[in-house]
């Protein structure tokens, strides 16, 4: 896979990309992340990229000239045109259906906006999907694309060790992820579930399926309520939640 990050901010990328499961799969060949600073595509001697919205109000918009310029610029750099993708709070709530989705992309073009956002001619003409990380305002796309970028790349054939992790953790098959242990089975005297010591391998997986249940119920019954359960599951788990 192939991702361009048109940025403000290129030095922002290089801590979180250089660790972790991203700089691996970079060091693997399964992704090239390419960084481009929007500046080099501004106007005159200061390189200016952005001005006050027509019409009057607060803040600064970023111009379109400089952004399709980059956009133009970048994209014969690589075989495939790429997704262009524009971080923004008013974007679709990215969601594991939605990382699983880009991650189908060969090749994904991110920008990242920043001041009170960009011309509405960039949504219209230039981009073709936006995407927000949260209900929440950050003072720029970086750290957004940031996530998106790991969220990617973590589900890139070879970017994990082990792939059998991706089908159990949190939201997989749409819930969240049964409690997890490692040693010591006692730990200042909390100890770990008796079942899951005891070797008993369908036992111990029925035992994960209630608790992710559960867990889903207590913590996130929006997600609940889109999960498939079997009629079995259902009456336990309503037994459960009565106990509360
Ligand atoms: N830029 C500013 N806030 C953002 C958010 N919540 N998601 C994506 N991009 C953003």
């Amino acid at each position: 896979m192939h991702i361009d990050i048109i940025t403000l901010f290129p030095e922002m990328f290089r801590g979180p990309f250089d660790a972790s499961i991203v700089a691996r799969a970079v060091e693997q060949g399964l992704v090239q992340i390419e960084l481009h600073n929007l500046r080099d595509w501004g106007e005159g001697r200061h390189k200016v990229v952005d001005d006050s919205p027509h019409g009057g109000g607060a803040g600064m918009v970023l111009k379109p000239e400089p952004l399709f310029a980059a956009v133009e610029a970048v994209r014969p750099l690589a075989a495939e045109p790429g997704r262009v993708v524009l971080l923004t709070p008013q974007g679709r709530l990215l969601t594991q259906a939605i990382v699983n989705e880009l991650a189908q992309f060969p090749r994904l073009v991110l920008l990242c906006g920043h001041y009170e956002g960009v011309d509405e001619r960039v949504r219209e003409h230039l981009v073709d999907d936006e995407i927000s990380i949260g209900d929440y305002v950050l003072s720029g796309g970086e750290p957004a694309a940031m996530v998106l970028v790991d969220a990617v790349v973590r589900r890139l054939p070879g970017a994990l060790g082990s792939e059998a992790s991706l089908a159990e953790e949190s939201h997989a098959q749409g819930l969240l992820e049964y409690p997890q242990y490692t040693r010591p089975a006692d730990y200042r005297g909390w100890r770990v579930p008796d079942i899951l010591l005891s070797g008993h391998h369908e036992e111990v997986r029925r035992w994960r399926r209630r608790q992710s249940l559960l867990r889903t119920a207590r913590r996130r019954p929006d997600l609940l309520a889109k999960a498939c359960l079997t009629d079995e599951e259902r009456r336990w788990l309503e037994e459960e939640l009565a106990s509360d």
